[in-house]
């Protein structure tokens, strides 16, 4: 939910921190500050805004050093403003903080240290943990090291940290549990990072923190220590992040550029995992548990927002293919609601970060009861695909913009290839069928750009629905989360309000909502629930309901029904979602943009949730 960037080297380090800020602000752009040292003077710049408010105010200045700390915030506790902004310094200024986390018991700490005479001057948790730190190592007459380490042994929740004291000015200290954090090595310099973004320009080898590590970090060292229990050794990965991949290259905006890059990311969530000949599938994460799979009694998949929706298409899928009962859950349920998990049960995590919190610990909460837990990532070294059993990479590339939608379609198409590949070896499928299902997904990226095509169509309509309060989204079998995906997209980024509803619960409820005034968006491609939804549309007709339609292309009946249509090359029913997706994709993005809205960083949103 923030994001942190730490640097200490031989190079001026203002501006590497605030150029890194600048690619973690689509996790937190509410408030910005940023620590500088030249190992004797320490100065701390802060602001509520964008970093580049930021960068404004520290250009002004003179000053810089080869050390600095920086974050950038989504408010957890306390408002957004300049005084509850990170770095968050201890009273006697001994140490400085950047965090990214809750601590959940800070108010009983803060009035234990009140009690020992500690003045405060924000209303942030953060402020506690610094404090707490400087007041076991001015009590105790500890070294900066072990202050930290006895603070974070009393702390309950989650933390990714970067910490200076300015008694230790070669060091920089950094520690995790919960919060992603992440370590650049390079050649006399280090970084620290909330992820791997903001340290590939300088350095592809990283150490990705796990939780209970504390890096001792200095310019040309780097030690892991831990926090509870004993000495950990690094693992220094390369990361195969490049830079390109994280800029928007002319596009207006990150969404737009990872709309558009769909057939791109799709092509590279099934490339190098199609074997010769299209003669089967090869999905290495999960080689050694398809069989475990296969003899499974329940599938539950667990997932937040559109991850959530992607699973809800699984359900589907995996249904269909596999003939595997499927169980779809809000992981933010799952966790709290004593679940019953079961020896046979499998829990599949669907996350494009890695790190959503509530998902995070729903598969820990899985594991503990003696579920296999598998996952399905875009990052590479998040947390859940780091604690997983096993699982897959969808290959997308790096997903910038706060609404997630390259990260959906590859989504679904790694959950197709899962339930291709189990309901072969169920014998489900045969050679024949098992080998066109292959050949049907390596046409799919073509029939995207094909879908592509609707974004004039989409501004149009944009034009014409931007000024809405309200909008219903409607759809069948596998093609209703389509309707739900439809609805968050519009809703996180436009502000409108809009629902996505399975269509045939209209009657139930929600077609008291139709007017003329009320767009009717309806997903309703040629599947085998066409004719049911042309009811649909003459019930929402009947009340002069406005009707887009989605509809495959060539469509006859339903195209002749609706005020607007967007058309979507035909495809068989499990790639259905993939395709229908677009046009609500551009739809919403060109109404958010005519809305003056910040698409990329919506109000109140921010692209990773780990907090819960
Ligand atoms: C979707 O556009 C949102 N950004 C949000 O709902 C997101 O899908 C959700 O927070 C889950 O994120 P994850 O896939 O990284 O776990």
């Amino acid at each position: 939910m923030c994001g942190i960037v730490g640097y200490i080297g031989s190079r001026p380090a203002r501006d590497i921190v605030i150029n890194g800020l600048k690619r973690l602000e689509y996790r937190g752009y509410d408030s910005a500050g940023i620590a500088i040292s030249d190992g004797q003077r320490t100065e701390i710049f802060k602001c509520a805004g964008r970093v580049r408010e930021l960068e404004e105010m520290v250009m002004t200045k003179e000053f810089d050093g080869s050390i600095a700390m920086g974050h950038t915030r989504w408010a957890t506790h306390g408002e957004p403003n300049e005084i509850n902004a990170h770095p968050q310094v201890s009273c006697r200024g001994h140490f400085i903080v950047v965090h990214n986390g809750i601590i959940e018991n800070y108010s009983r700490i803060k009035k234990h240290l009140e009690s020992r005479d500690v003045k405060f001057t924000s209303q942030t948790d953060t402020e506690v943990l610094a404090n707490l730190m400087e007041h076991l190592y001015l009590e105790g007459d500890l070294s900066a090291e072990q202050a930290i380490i006895m603070a974070l042994n009393k702390v309950e929740g989650t933390y990714g940290i970067a910490v200076y004291c300015r008694d230790e000015p070669g060091k920089l200290f950094a520690a995790r549990l919960g919060s992603p954090l992440v370590i650049g090595v390079g050649e006399n310099e280090n970084f620290i990072a909330s992820d791997a973004t903001p340290i590939v320009e300088h350095t592809q080898r990283v150490i990705y923190l796990n939780d209970d590590d504390l890096a001792v970090i200095r310019k040309d060292e780097m030690v892991l220590k831990a926090i509870r229990n004993k000495r950990v050794e690094p693992e220094v990965k390369e990361v195969d992040l490049k830079l390109g991949e994280i800029d928007k290259e002319g596009f207006p905006h990150f969404m737009l550029k990872e709309i558009f890059e769909q057939p791109r990311a799709i092509h590279d969530t099934f490339r190098g995992r199609i074997l010769p000949n299209q003669s089967g599938l090869m999905l290495g994460g999960l080689h050694n548990v398809f069989d475990t799979i296969a003899s499974a009694d329940r599938i539950m998949i667990v997932a937040c927002g559109t991850s959530w929706h992607a699973g809800l298409v699984g359900e589907y899928i995996i249904e269909e293919y596999c003939r595997i009962p499927v169980e779809v859950e809000y992981a933010s349920e799952f966790r709290y609601r004593d679940p019953v998990i079961k020896k046979g049960d499998i829990v599949l995590a669907i996350s494009q970060s890695g790190e959503t919190a509530d998902t995070l610990a729903a598969i820990r909460l899985a594991k503990e009861r003696g579920a296999m837990v598998l996952g399905i990532c875009n990052v590479v070294g998040s947390s859940i695909s780091r604690e997983t059993n096993a699982g897959v990479f969808t290959h997308a590339g790096p997903e910038i913009g706060v609404a997630s939608t390259k990260a959906f379609t590859t989504q679904v198409v790694t959950l197709a290839m899962i339930a291709f590949e189990v309901g072969y070896r169920k014998g489900l499928l045969d050679e024949v069928r098992y080998r066109d299902l292959i050949h049907q997904l390596t046409s799919l990226p073509e029939k995207v750009e094909v879908a592509l095509r609707m974004n004039e169509k989409a501004l149009d309509l944009a034009k014409i629905y931007k000024d809405s309060t309200n909008a219903l989204y409607l759809g069948r079998g596998l093609l209703y989360p389509v309707a739900m995906e439809g609805a968050l997209k519009l809703k996180e980024i436009s502000y409108i309000h809009a629902e996505g509803y399975p269509a045939a619960e209209m009657k139930h409820g929600p077609i008291a909502l139709i007017d003329e005034h009320m767009p009717v968006v309806v997903v309703a491609t040629k599947e085998n629930s066409y004719d049911k939804i042309v009811s649909n549309i003459q019930e929402v007709k009947a009340r002069k309901g406005q009707i887009i339609a989605v509809v495959t292309e060539g469509d006859q009946v339903i195209s002749r029904m609706a005020d607007h249509v967007m058309e979507v090359p035909e495809s068989i029913s499990v790639f259905a979602p993939v395709l229908a997706v677009v046009p609500l994709q551009l739809l919403s993005y060109h109404i958010a943009v005519l809305r003056g809205c910040d698409v990329d960083q919506p109000r109140n949103l921010a692209k990773s949730v780990t907090v819960e």
